[in-house]
């Protein structure tokens, strides 16, 4: 990180001075720098020219004295209290008394740091992000004692290296990590569960949740030891039991697989993942189902759609439901869908699997009400525009059911996903815990929304921020799905945030 920002900042046309711990760790340093500027200049984005400028910027050494004339300072050394408090108290007896000294802490209270220097007004917290050239946000952290003057200063000089300032207060994990790790360590709770594979809850969170990549191939990327690490600092804070590490997140890391840098973690990078999009191939292969819808609504004409798109017949009559391999229910509203669903299974044949979207708690409930529960599974689109199909099979399902749905799914050109009966299925019981915990920072005035959007865009790579999200899937929908699971789980955290519920009663969205 620190070759990253000391980059950064000598491109932006700045003095640098690089201090490391030994002429070892210096080359290392001096080789960061090297390759990447190069990388920069094969690819026609710097010329040799401004290459040499930029190294020319920087100078490097291993005396904390050449700091002397700096005046700013950004700590980058290992996440550890102690060491970072040695590191400050030798800056704060070698530099200039007005100098700004940042750390690049990800997850330690930066008052922690201040308060061990002579100097608390004048530290702040600059948390870029890796890799620091390329990523936009930049997190700027005044504690309590920081005063305005510094903070403003260096919220001005990040602007005017291309990227975004957030400038939030000292709370653990500040806006990105406090609001992306709580939804990692979730999904890895799920996965150890048993409610759904590794496999179908990164799919999930892909093709359904719109995410650049999923919960473990994320986790992997970042190191699975450092998500311990920022859960356990976030944990320590929030006492949310939500922040305390999944046993299987600690159990990998203590058997030393730590994600992509040491070849295994959730994933093994030995193996080729190949294997998984050629079954999905095959499985879309074969005759084209005959589908019975049962209901009306948007729902109900999102299917009927995608039938027609993907070439299946579309019976909607409840005369004709018998030869349909697929009965799907959907009604508008659970009641109803319970009525249309019981009667459906009367009509249609034995083969039939029968698929409820309509369920408000758990799918088994509508499942025993067609008195042949062994048929029926739950079916759930999150976004009925896209291709994500969950399928959630009860304790009732027989075996088989679930595979012969997912199957079905796969000819009609959706990417099917399986999990258990619970509410929000896979991508709903994800993002929304998420989307409300973004809701409560912006209810408590911690950052404002135009920050938290920015923070989880510029600084997760995520498509939309959260408060954006809310706005577009619906505050009434979140509000709905957060009771049905802190009412399955009586998790405090999952009920919906005032701001929330304030916002549907008003009828107005968050922005
Ligand atoms: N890696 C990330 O993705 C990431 C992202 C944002 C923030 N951070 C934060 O940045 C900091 C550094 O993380 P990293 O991943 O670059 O760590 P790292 O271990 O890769 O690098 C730390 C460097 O600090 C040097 N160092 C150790 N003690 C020193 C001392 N006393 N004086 C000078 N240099 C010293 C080490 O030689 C090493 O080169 C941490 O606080 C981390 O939380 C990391």
């Amino acid at each position: 990180m620190g070759a990253g920002i000391a980059e950064v900042l000598a491109r932006g046309g700045l003095s640098v001075v690089g201090v490391e711990v030994n002429e070892d760790a210096l080359e290392r340093g001096r080789g960061h720098l090297e390759t990447s500027t190069g990388r920069a200049v094969k690819r026609g984005r710097l010329t040799e020219d401004a290459q040499r400028e930029i190294l020319g910027r920087v100078a490097l050494t291993t005396e904390f004295a050449d700091l002397g004339d700096c005046d700013l300072v950004i700590e980058a050394v290992p996440e550890r209290l102690d060491l970072k408090r040695t590191v400050f108290a030798e800056l704060d007896r070698v530099c200039r008394d007005d100098a700004v000294l940042a750390t690049n802490t990800s997850s330690l209270s930066v008052t922690d740091i201040a308060v061990g220097t002579g100097r608390p007004s004048k530290i702040v917290g600059v948390h870029f992000f890796n890799p620091a050239p390329v990523m936009k946000l930049v997190e700027v952290i005044a504690t309590v004692l920081t005063e305005p003057d510094a903070v403003a200063r260096v919220a001005e000089l990040v602007k005017g290296l291309g990227k975004t300032p957030v400038t939030v207060g000292d709370r653990a994990g500040f806006v990105a990590n406090r609001l992306l790790f709580g939804y990692l360590n979730q999904a890895a709770s799920m996965l150890e569960s048993g409610h759904a594979t590794r496999d179908d809850i990164d799919t999930a969170m892909t093709v359904g949740g719109g995410l650049p990549m999923g919960p473990f191939t994320l986790m992997d990327l970042i190191g699975l030891d450092t998500c311990v690490e920022v859960l356990d600092a976030i944990y320590a804070e929030s006492r949310d039991r939500r922040h305390a590490a999944s046993p299987l997140l600690r159990e990998l890391v203590t058997a030393g697989l730590l994600g992509r840098k040491t070849g295994r973690g959730f994933y093994d990078y030995d193996r080729s993942a190949a294997g998984a999009s050629e079954t999905a191939e095959s499985a879309a292969d074969g005759p084209k189902p005959v589908v019975g819808i049962v209901g009306v609504g948007p729902l109900a004409d999102a299917i009927a759609a995608l039938c027609d798109r993907a070439g299946a017949e579309v019976r909607d009559s409840a005369a004709r439901l018998a030869g349909c391999d697929l009965v799907v229910e959907a009604a508008e509203d659970a009641e109803a869908g319970r009525a249309l669903l019981s009667a459906a299974a009367q009509a249609a044949g034995p083969d039939a699997v029968l698929a409820v979207t309509s369920a408000d708690g758990q799918v088994i409930e509508q499942a025993m009400a067609t008195g042949r529960p062994a048929d029926v599974v739950g079916l759930h689109l999150p976004d009925p525009a896209g291709t994500l199909a969950e399928i959630a099979a009860t304790v009732a399902t027989a075996p088989g059911v679930a595979d012969r749905a997912a199957g079905i799914a796969a000819r009609l050109g959706l990417t099917p996903v399986r999990c258990r009966d619970r509410a929000g299925f896979i991508v709903d019981a994800l993002r929304f815990p998420y989307l409300n915990d973004a809701a409560a920072m912006l209810g408590a005035g911690y950052a404002d929304a135009d920050s938290i959007d920015a923070a989880m865009t510029l600084g997760c790579g995520y498509p939309t921020g959260p408060i954006a999200d809310l706005d577009r899937l619906g505050l009434d929908r979140a509000v709905a799905v957060l009771r049905a699971l802190h009412a399955e789980t009586r998790e405090p955290a999952l009920a919906p945030v005032p701001l929330l519920t304030e916002h549907v009663a008003a009828g107005r969205p968050l922005r």
